[in-house]
């Protein structure tokens, strides 16, 4: 790919790259230690719209970020601040070339950020993909996940690179890196049956990397400890993989709350955490736990199918002031899923 060729589709008013978000069913933060994780895409994500400024050679810039539950609009996508923005679009320049100076992103998100649903590695896919749809050339996922690697790792340091993997590569994923080598291995896991979710967001979380840095500190002082947590947690992942694809959610439940267990253990849960998982298990959850790096950010209810069950946790977690939606995983069998569910009811935003 040319990286000095001038813009030739400056007579193209909006192109558009998108990119869904995403929950982590089992395996935060033991991912990052080479411990199995299970994520999944969600229905709701980031549109970023791709525009050319003529003659500008000060960019590339981001005009507008509106982020993401109504009524809230964060020009961050992790919590990191601007700054952090100017270094990610900083770096797109030198991946993709000086062209991408005078282009120019408005970002739309349905998906809070700073919620641990994947708004920066959303972001990050979005904004290579636009990039490339902008200059009308095709990239392949391998290229697509090394260069959102490089500007998720400007928000969150050192990532285990399960975020962006997943979003790329769409459905529910079995992931783990070698710690050696640094490869990463992506299995998809295809669902027996329909697995309906509800989401809380328990407030905005500290940021990624803070959580991922204040964890390996706290570590080093019993690691011998922590490493048995982490393996213990990435042991429920890999039973949980064999759970999904028999459509056994009883038991993926009951290891989603002892996972939570780990995540609690880990100091990296909250009262306004906790306080949602055990609304959603008194009101029917097969299982609840927080999803992404935690410290706030998104709590995950596993709902089993039956008349308005996704609905009751919904709107408990509305009354106890959170916001909330419903949505299920999606399948790799179209069949499995039903779609004329609704799969995204969504609370007001308390904020
Ligand atoms: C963040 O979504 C998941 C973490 O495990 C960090 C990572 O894997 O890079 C907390």
């Amino acid at each position: 790919m040319s990286t000095t060729s001038t813009v030739s589709a400056s007579t193209i008013d909006v192109v558009f790259g998108s990119a869904p978000g995403k929950v982590i069913l089992f395996g935060e933060h033991a991912v990052v230690f080479g411990q199995t994780a299970i994520a999944s895409t969600i229905d709701r994500g980031i549109r970023v719209a791709v525009t050319h400024r003529a003659g500008a050679t000060d960019g590339p810039v981001l005009k507008s970020m509106n982020a993401m539950l109504p009524g809230r609009s964060r020009p961050d996508p992790d919590g990191e601040g601007p700054e952090r923005l100017r270094e990610a679009l900083a770096l797109l320049r030198s991946l993709c070339g000086d062209r991408v100076r005078s282009l120019s992103f408005s970002v739309d998100g349905a998906i809070p950020a700073g919620a641990g649903l994947g708004s920066s590695a959303a972001l990050a896919v979005a904004l290579v993909r636009g990039v490339h749809e902008f200059f009308d050339e095709h990239i392949d996922d391998a290229a697509l996940i090394e260069r959102a690697f490089a500007v998720e790792r400007v928000f969150h340091g050192n990532p285990s690179g399960v975020d962006h993997t997943t979003i790329v590569s769409g459905g529910v994923i079995a992931y783990r890196r070698d710690l050696g080598s640094g490869a990463a291995t992506a299995t998809p896991v295809r669902l027996a049956r329909r697995v309906p979710l509800v989401v809380g967001v328990a407030g905005p979380h500290a940021g990624t990397k803070n959580a991922v840095t204040a964890l390996r500190d706290r570590a080093r002082r019993h690691q011998a400890h922590y490493d048995h947590l982490y393996a213990g947690i990435g042991a429920l992942a890999d039973a949980a993989k064999g759970h999904l694809e028999r459509g056994e959610l009883a038991a993926v439940g009951e290891l989603m709350d002892l996972n939570q267990g780990y995540l609690n253990a880990l100091g990296v849960s909250t009262p306004a955490i906790e306080v949602l998982c055990a609304t959603a298990r008194e009101r029917g959850a097969l299982g609840a736990k927080l999803s992404g790096a935690g410290g706030g950010g998104a709590v995950i209810a596993l709902v089993d199918d039956g008349p308005d069950a996704q609905g009751a946790i919904v709107r408990a977690f509305a009354a106890a002031g959170y916001a909330a939606f419903a949505t299920e995983l999606p399948a790799s069998d179209p069949s499995v899923t039903n779609s004329s569910r609704p799969t995204s009811q969504t609370t007001k935003d308390p904020s």
